[in-house]
C-alpha cells in the first residue's frame, strides 16, 4: 500500500453531515460534512485520549469526539476543550491537539481524498474521466463492493488481457476457442503507468437491448484498451463498433493489506435512459463478480514482491511494467511497511501522514511506518 497517491473514499451522495468512519491504508478515517456541505476527510483517532472520532456529532463546521466532547474543525484544528470551561476551553488548547487532516477533490460522483504529505503541486493527479459532463456521453457510478483481496492484484487482473478468455463469458469463450491467442500488444506509457491497446475477438453481448445498441450480432475482433494509472485506478475503452464507445474507470481503494473497496465510474455514448442506466450496472456487476471470483482465490494473496515464482508470458508484460511502477513509488519511500504495521496493531495508533507535517512538528500520533527507499526490495530479493 502507497502513501501520497489520491484515494476514493466514497460516492459522493452517501456521505451526509453525519460522520462516517472509513478504514483505508489500514488506517481509519472519519470523512464528514460541514455546514456548507464541503466534505472532510481525518484522521479518525482523538489526540486526547484516543476517541473514535467518527463515533461523534457533526456541530457547525466541526466534528466532535463522543468521548469527552473536544471539537476539530475541517483542517484537523482543536476548537474547544470542554472540560477547560467556556474562557479557558479556547484560549488554552495547546498545538500539539492537532489531528492530520487530508486534502479533498469532489468529482465524478466520488470524493476523492489525497493520503500523503506531498505539497499540493507534487501530488499525483487523479486518474482522469475526460468524458465526463460531456454531450453524447451518459455516466453510471457504482461500487462493486468489499472483496477479500490485495488490491494489486485486482490492478493487475485489470491490465491482464489473457483473463478475459477465461473468466468472462460476456467477452470471451471460456476455453472453446480453438485459434484464440492475444494478440500484439500495442504498449503506450504515462508518467503514472502503462496501458495498451489490441484487438479482442468477442462474443455478441447476450443481453437484447445492449446487443441490439452495441451493433454487433456476431462473434467479432473488437477495439479494446487498458491501463493503469497509479497503483489503484483502471481505465478500459471498449469499442464495440467504431461507434459505440464504453469506457470505465475503476479507483480502487485499499482498505487493508488484503481487503479492497471498488468505485467504478462507466461512460457510454449509446444506450440513453435511466433503464439502460441500470442495465449497464447489472452487466458491470455480473463481470465484476467473476473477476472477484478468480482473484479472491489466488494464493498468495499479496501480490509477490519478486516475479521468481511466477512464470510470465508475453500477455503478462503489463503486469510486469506494473510491479516495476510499484517498485519506483517504493523507492520514493512512498510504500508502507505493512509488517510493521501490522506488528503494532492494537499498541499504536498510526496516522498516514498530511501535508501539514511538513509544516510543523509536535504530532501526537505516529506516522505509519514506511519501507525507507532500497531496503524493501533487498529484503524481497534476499
Ligand atoms: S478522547 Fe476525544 S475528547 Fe477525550
Ligand atoms: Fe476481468
Amino acid at each position: 500500500m502507497f502513501i501520497n497517491f489520491w484515494y476514493a473514499a466514497a460516492t459522493s451522495n452517501s456521505l451526509t453531515n453525519t460522520p462516517v468512519k472509513l478504514t483505508m491504508l489500514g488506517q481509519n478515517f472519519v470523512l464528514f460534512r460541514d455546514s456548507a456541505g464541503d466534505a472532510h476527510c481525518l484522521s479518525n483517532v482523538c489526540t486526547h485520549r484516543g476517541g473514535s472520532l467518527a463515533g461523534g456529532k457533526v456541530r457547525g463546521d466541526c466534528i466532535e469526539c463522543p468521548y469527552h466532547g473536544w471539537q476539530f474543525n475541517g483542517d484537523g484544528a482543536c476548537t474547544k476543550i470542554p472540560s477547560l470551561g467556556p474562557v479557558d476551553g479556547v484560549s488554552k488548547i495547546p498545538a500539539r491537539t492537532k489531528i492530520d487532516s487530508y486534502p479533498v477533490d469532489e468529482r465524478y460522483g466520488l470524493i476523492f481524498v489525497f493520503l500523503g504529505d506531498l505539497p499540493e503541486a507534487e501530488r499525483p493527479p487523479i486518474m482522469e474521466v475526460p468524458e465526463w459532463g460531456q454531450e453524447g456521453w451518459r455516466a453510471t457510478v457504482q461500487q462493486p463492493g468489499e472483496w477479500k483481496i490485495d488490491y494489486k492484484r485486482s490492478i493487475e487482473n485489470s491490465i491482464d488481457p489473457a483473463h478475459n478468455e477465461y473468466v468472462h463469458d460476456t467477452h470471451g469463450f471460456s476455453g472453446a476457442n480453438e485459434d484464440y491467442r492475444v494478440h500484439d500488444l500495442n504498449l503506450k506509457e504515462t508518467p503514472w503507468g502503462v496501458g495498451f491497446w489490441n484487438k479482442m475477438y468477442s462474443p455478441p453481448l447476450a443481453e437484447s437491448k445492449m446487443r441490439a445498441e452495441s451493433g454487433r450480432s456476431a462473434a467479432s475482433f473488437i477495439d479494446a484498451g487498458t491501463g493503469h494509472h497509479g497503483p489503484s485506478s483502471v481505465w478500459t475503452h471498449i469499442h464495440p463498433t467504431a461507434k459505440t464507445f464504453l469506457h470505465q474507470y475503476l479507483f480502487e481503494t485499499p482498505i487493508t493489506e488484503n481487503t479492497t473497496r471498488l468505485f467504478l465510474v462507466t461512460m457510454r455514448n449509446f444506450m440513453g435512459t435511466d433503464a439502460d442506466d441500470q442495465r449497464m450496472m447489472e452487466r458491470n456487476l455480473y463481470v465484476a463478480a467473476q473477476d472477484q471470483k478468480a482473484l479472491e482465490d489466488v494464493e498468495p494473496v499479496c501480490t509477490p514482491r519478486t516475479n521468481t515464482h511466477e512464470v510470465f508470458m508475453p500477455a503478462d508484460v503489463p503486469i510486469a511494467r506494473y510491479r516495476e511502477f510499484c517498485k519506483a513509488w517504493e523507492e520514493k519511500g512512498w510504500r508502507i511497511d505493512v509488517d510493521r504495521m501490522i506488528a503494532g496493531r492494537g499498541k499504536v495508533a498510526y496516522a498516514i501522514p498530511s501535508p501539514a507535517r511538513r509544516a510543523s512538528k509536535g504530532w501526537v500520533i505516529d506516522p505509519v511506518p514506511l519501507l525507507p527507499p532500497g531496503e524493501g526490495l533487498k529484503a524481497a530479493a534476499e
